[in-house]
């Protein structure tokens, strides 16, 4: 049908970055200490011994609190990485904030994870500098119970590392991340892991009548793929989790082309495909004990001759039909498929994670995901692990109500709601239909999270959002 991508496989993220751990004492002649003050201006102090200390401006201590503390990690390392040191020491018990409440082994992996996401930047594709880009290499943890501390710096990097790698894919730029390069990411990525991975191509979608996915792709001269990833960590009867996440490796809107304002940062558009991928890769790391299934529908929205159009209808896998109003609607109509595929496993809970609406971020802003569910207890607890990792999301209705607004004309179901509210929300209704209730179900819209703000102490691009958040799900379920 179409040529095979002949790029090579993406060298994707590594860490290098050494957290080591240091009983007590000096942390050697080379390194830049931390000190935390009140109040007074942030700057380097010379000391006596030839040390310097980084003094950071912290305000009152005891008015620390999680969301604050995460932001002060990632500053150490963006102050040293500006300053352009390699090596940083920090007292482990200066990030000891009481009213926080927060076990070492807890606090030791919060700081890991956002020292590395804060260390982070998209640098593939620029020359490097003579001298190297800046690069931490070294923390090291001064006092404090290292058995503890090392126990949470383990975990905390191997997490840190997959929220970059998810990062990193997701700002791949389209021409360099196309359904079958992320094919190829998905299974290096696995590598030396106990994870299956089996990949539907054209083909094998058109015999499970995949209707929705073949059609969003079919614009396209790089060919669909539906990646299926398998971590069976749990007992055998141990019904899994399953991910779902949007592979819309660029997002052009289609026939109903976006506008240049919208279009640019569209090669984001597989956010949620990275993350289900890395938040899997995590699990499988931390030997967590559940099964965990991953499932991502991965295409590219293009405007061509051989396009889908407004006014298609398409049959989907469920046997529904899908009216397409609007042809840059289409990360539904990729899910649509994926839900339905999910049914096979009869899952104990799936999570569909998607960039799914520009209304999402016109009802919630930047600074949260939107969740909807109809389990009140896992909304709760979603919200409150949401604190706990920093992927902050906060919840929208999926009432029955909504069902109407996308009632098809011609077709079963229509992609676009009736009026133009509640764009979000109508999305969801969409989804819905195709889970039919068959499962409990979580739809996460991260539209809003997909890209960093100035503010978060992290460099420009994807934000990683919500694989802190589901690997402390997949922990707690
Ligand atoms: N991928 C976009 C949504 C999006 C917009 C994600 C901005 C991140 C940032 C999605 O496919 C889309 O185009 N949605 C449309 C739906 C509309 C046509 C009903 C939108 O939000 O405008
Ligand atoms: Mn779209
Ligand atoms: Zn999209």
């Amino acid at each position: 049908m179409k040529e095979p991508d002949q790029k090579p496989i993406l060298k994707y993220y590594k860490n290098i970055m050494n957290i080591k751990m240091v009983a007590d004492g000096k942390g050697g002649k080379t390194a830049l200490w931390v000190r935390f003050e009140q109040e007074g201006k942030d700057g380097i102090v010379e000391m006596k011994n030839g040390e310097s200390t980084l003094v950071l401006v912290i305000g009152e201590k005891k008015e620390m609190t999680r969301r604050k503390l995460i932001l002060l990690a990632r500053r150490v390392v963006r102050e040293a990485l500006a300053k352009k040191y390699t090596e940083l020491a920090i007292d482990f018990k200066q990030f000891h904030f009481p009213q926080l409440k927060i076990a070492v082994t807890d606090l030791a992996e919060l700081l890991a994870v956002n020292f590395l996401m804060a260390e982070f930047s998209f640098q593939e594709f620029l020359s490097v500098p003579k001298e190297g880009f800046p690069k931490l290499k070294t923390i090291l943890l001064v006092n404090g119970d290292i058995k503890e501390i090392r126990v949470g710096v383990v975990r905390g990097v191997i997490i840190g590392e997959e929220v970059n790698r998810s990062r990193h894919i997701a700002t791949m730029p389209g021409g360099e991340m196309t359904p079958e390069i992320l094919v190829r990411h998905a299974k290096a990525s696995v590598k030396g892991l106990p994870v299956k991975v089996t990949v539907l191509d054209e083909k094998k979608m058109a015999l499970l009548k995949m209707g929705g996915i073949l059609a969003v792709g079919m614009g396209s001269v790089a060919t669909s793929q539906f990646i299926i990833l398998e971590y069976s960590g749990g007992k055998k009867s141990e019904a899994p989790v399953v991910l779902v996440g949007k592979g819309v490796t660029f997002d052009t809107g289609g026939i109903n082309l976006k506008p240049s304002d919208y279009i640019l940062g569209m090669n984001m558009d597989m956010s949620g495909g990275a993350a289900v991928i890395h938040a899997l890769v995590a699990a499988a790391r931390l030997k967590l004990k559940k099964n965990i299934v991953a499932l991502i529908p991965a295409v590219e929205n293009m405007a061509s001759g051989s396009s889908y159009r407004p006014g298609d209808i398409l049959r989907s896998m469920s046997g529904k039909t899908i009216e397409v109003l609007n042809t840059d609607a289409e990360g539904r109509i990729i899910l649509a498929d994926a839900l339905h595929y999910a049914k096979r496993y009869n899952p104990a809970l799936v999570v569909d994670v998607a960039t799914l609406t520009g209304a999402a971020m016109g009802a919630l802003g930047e600074r949260a995901s939107a969740l909807f569910t109809k389990d009140e207890a896992l909304e709760l607890k979603l919200r409150h692990l949401g604190e706990e990792s920093g992927d902050y999301v906060w919840p929208l209705p999926l009432w029955d109500e909504y069902d109407d607004e996308v009632k098809g004309t011609f077709g079963d179901v229509a992609n676009l709601g009736k009026t133009r509210y509640g764009g979000a929300i109508t999305a969801a209704a969409f989804l819905k239909q195709f889970v039919d209730n068959a499962y409990p179900w979580v739809h996460l819209d991260i539209a809003p999270r997909m890209t960093t703000l100035p503010d978060e102490f992290l460099s420009k691009g994807s934000a990683g959002a919500p694989v802190r958040l589901l690997i402390k799900l997949l922990e707690t379920l």
